[in-house]
């Protein structure tokens, strides 16, 4: 048995090193990332269960495999510095006129670049290879992140043409303005609350201890600066970024030379005209002296170079008038205040209506209909209303109220305990259910084309769908002549398309697991969650009564502070939270970091609020309703077994194994089976391989008669890997 498990562990290291190095390395992922992550929590599984066969090398234990412990951390070979910082011109010529002090009668040159408003990152380059990347932490020491920068495809993993023997090239990682909106948009539907700008979500994106996690944000990254540097050194600053141009490294792309305190101003002020149109955010102008002669010659502060400094914009603000405030109704029936502006011009575009989010926030900001309010966009991307000039106000203006009733349907709307939100909980909403069809259709989801937000609504007004479901009891004489355009213009669905979205339905009754989680639009189960709740359950029904949820939302419950209790009390507590720590553990469901100190300490993979909402959601009467009607439609969501072996060398393979060989024949048999393979008795025509032992026999002649392949147990490992 030992001897099985070890060998299975081998074979499994080495198959997730193969994944990671087509994932990271030459970014062909060879299989699912369910498929990756089945693998992993198997290996995972296994090395805790045989703590003997454990090994520092093992991908569970190396960053590129998928979840770290924590974060090496790594010395800088030369101190990231940080800058000065103003938000006056004034204080700009300043500057200058400092340098000039210092370099008495010299003319001194100077960049105006952008100051983009990422997370600082160092890279080290040796040989023309990235061979570490590490943040700047407290400027001497960072968190090494190499295998999550190397998940960033800007950045080459070899420089372009010559190349010093070392190198550290110092920029900015960001996440570009519309993939913030992009996720927050998802974090919106699926009831999360917004991240508050593209830094923070950057810099939390970057810490992913999951490098796979790091790959699906689409970061982005900007140099402008080096470290040490073994080599022949540039004269300029400006002659530096030609070469990180010619090592293809990204830059900021917007650079000036100013030759006076009246030209860098002039660009400085360029600069902030044209910044909004940047993919990523920016929050000022950096200016250096060009020549690094002077630069040396200046020196440093015990803070920051001499040489540098940031000048700072104002966050742009504007002030509009409140003309109303409307009431939205989302998928899950969150009502929702949005602020029907005078449109104004900000941060590069036109805002006319921001969230308001809750009554809350409302009422804490004193908001009022009429007033006159202060926008920003947070992260320049999404418009919030940040206060109230009430010194304006002249008695017109109105307080809001939360309708009691959904704008949409009129049902009576209800808080429920604990939350800010109001939610209209009328199942068959109209304009929930429209969400609800959007989110069902939605490309995380079930992915189904021809079914956008019009033919949804008509479907509904038309009374033919009033659960996402109820598409599954739509035929072609429903849909076909269905009219998207108006009485005078009419514009029917058509045949074609009738077809091809029927189509689409049948071929979703079998997507992956995951997907139809995250179809069913459970409160708190968003793409994520759904993929993990999925990689733990090989069905539906098995996440309906999963042990995993109700213990994950257990543990929580037994390791919650309880001021109240006994001594007796809390150690009985404490055992019993660590025998279902262990529980968890062994399942997969839960990964242990290197600070934990007892089994209680775990992280669950999914989250106990998440955890709760789903039971909650399945013990529901909707719950059990779409059990049954999955029964009455077959759909049957691809399971973790059918679905995961689908990338492995023999998956859907006939075997049949003969002679004899280093491992009992049912061992190799199950092992061909948990690779997705499958394994007869008889040779025949449909037979893929024979898998012959020695002393084979029979089977051996009919294989060599048929044509079938053969493969001796040497080659057969060989293709398990
Ligand atoms: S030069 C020794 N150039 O802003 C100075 N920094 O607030 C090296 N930053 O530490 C930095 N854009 O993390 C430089 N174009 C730019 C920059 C930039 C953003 C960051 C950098 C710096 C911080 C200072």
């Amino acid at each position: 048995m030992e001897n099985d498990s070890r060998n299975r562990i081998l074979q499994l290291r080495a198959l997730i090193e193969r994944h990671n190095r087509l994932y990271y390395e030459d970014a062909a992922p060879g299989i699912s990332d369910r498929e990756y992550d089945a693998l992993y929590r198997e290996l995972a599984y296994l090395e805790s269960a045989h703590p003997e066969l454990g090994s520092e090398n093992s991908p569970t234990q190396t960053v590129g495999g998928g979840v770290q412990q924590a974060f090496k951390q790594a010395r800088h070979l030369v101190r990231m510095q940080s800058l000065d910082n103003t938000y006056s011109e004034e204080e700009v010529a300043d500057f200058v006129r400092r340098m000039q002090r210092l370099l008495p009668g010299a003319e001194i040159p100077l960049t105006v670049e952008p100051k983009v408003d990422g997370v600082a990152i160092s890279l080290l380059y040796e040989g023309g290879k990235l061979t570490r990347a590490v943040t700047r932490g407290d400027g001497t020491t960072g968190d090494d992140v190499t295998e999550n920068v190397r998940t960033i495809r800007t950045i080459p993993h070899e420089l372009a043409g010559n190349t010093p023997a070392r190198i550290e090239i110092r920029g900015e990682v960001y996440l570009p303005k519309k993939e913030f909106a992009r996720v927050n948009a998802e974090r919106d539907e699926a009831g999360l609350p917004a991240y508050a700008n593209p830094r923070n979500t950057a810099a939390g994106t970057l810490k992913q201890l999951d490098s796979r996690i790091v790959a699906a944000r689409n970061l982005g990254a900007v140099f402008y600066a080096f470290g040490l540097l073994a080599g022949e050194n540039p004269a300029t600053q400006t002659e530096f970024m030609q070469w990180l141009e010619r090592w293809k490294m990204p830059t900021g792309t917007w650079l000036r030379l100013a030759a006076s305190v009246e030209e860098a101003i002039t660009a400085i002020r360029e600069l902030g005209e044209v910044r909004h149109e940047f993919v990523y955010e920016t929050d000022g102008a950096v200016l250096k002296a060009d020549s690094l002669d002077q630069q040396r010659e200046l020196g440093s502060t015990n803070k920051a170079p001499r040489w540098a400094m940031a000048y700072k914009y104002e966050p742009e603000q504007a002030e509009t008038k409140l003309r109303d405030i409307t009431v939205q109704v989302g998928r899950t029936g969150v009502l929702t205040p949005v602020a029907e502006l005078e449109p104004v011009f900000v941060s590069g575009s036109t805002v006319s209506r921001a969230t308001l989010h809750n009554e809350e926030e409302i009422a804490r900001k004193d908001i009022r209909i009429g007033d006159t309010v202060v926008i920003e966009k947070a992260g320049e991307v999404i418009p919030a209303v940040v206060k109230v000039r009430a010194d304006l106000r002249d008695g017109s203006e109105r307080e809001f109220k939360m309708p009691e009733h959904c704008p949409a349907c009129g049902e009576k709307a209800v808080r429920a305990e604990g939350f800010v939100a109001v939610r209209c909980v009328n199942l068959h909403c109209p304009a929930q259910l429209t969400r609800l069809v959007e989110h069902f259709a939605m490309r995380g989801a079930l992915d189904i084309e021809n079914l956008g937000d019009k033919v949804a609504l008509k479907l509904i007004e038309r009374g033919l769908v009033r659960s996402p479901l109820d598409l599954f009891d739509l035929q072609l004489s429903d849909l076909a002549p269905l009219n998207l355009g108006t009485d005078d213009e009419p514009h029917t669905f058509g045949e074609k398309n009738a077809q091809k979205l029927l189509h689409a339905l049948e071929r979703s009754k079998t997507l992956p697991l995951w997907r139809w989680l995250h179809a069913l639009a459970i409160p708190e189960v968003g793409a994520v969650t759904a993929r993990e709740i999925a990689a733990l359950h090989p069905d539906l029904a098995a996440v309906a009564d999963s042990q995993i949820l109700r213990d994950i939302v257990r543990l929580d419950a037994l390791t919650a502070p309880n001021k109240n209790l006994t001594k007796e009390e809390r150690e009985s507590l404490k055992h019993q939270a660590d025998a279902l720590g262990e529980k968890l553990l062994r399942a997969g469901a839960a990964t242990k970091s290197k600070a934990a100190k007892h089994p209680r300490d775990v992280n669950t993979t999914i989250g106990p609020v998440a955890a709760k909402a789903a039971i909650t959601w399945f013990d529901s009467d909707e719950g059990r309703e779409t059990l049954n009607r999955f029964e009455k439609y077959g759909i049957r969501p691809a399971s973790e077994e059918t679905a995961s072996p689908t990338g492995s060398p023999i998956s859907g393979k006939t075997f049949v194994i003969t002679g004899t060989l280093s491992e009992p024949r049912e061992q190799i048999a199950e092992q061909i089976r948990s690779l997705g393979g499958k394994v007869t008795g008889s040779v025949s025509k449909s037979t893929d391989y024979l898998l012959a032992g020695g002393e084979a026999g029979s089977k051996l002649e009919k294989a060599t008669e048929l044509g079938v392949k053969i493969l001796d147990e040497g080659e057969f490992r060989e293709m398990l890997v």
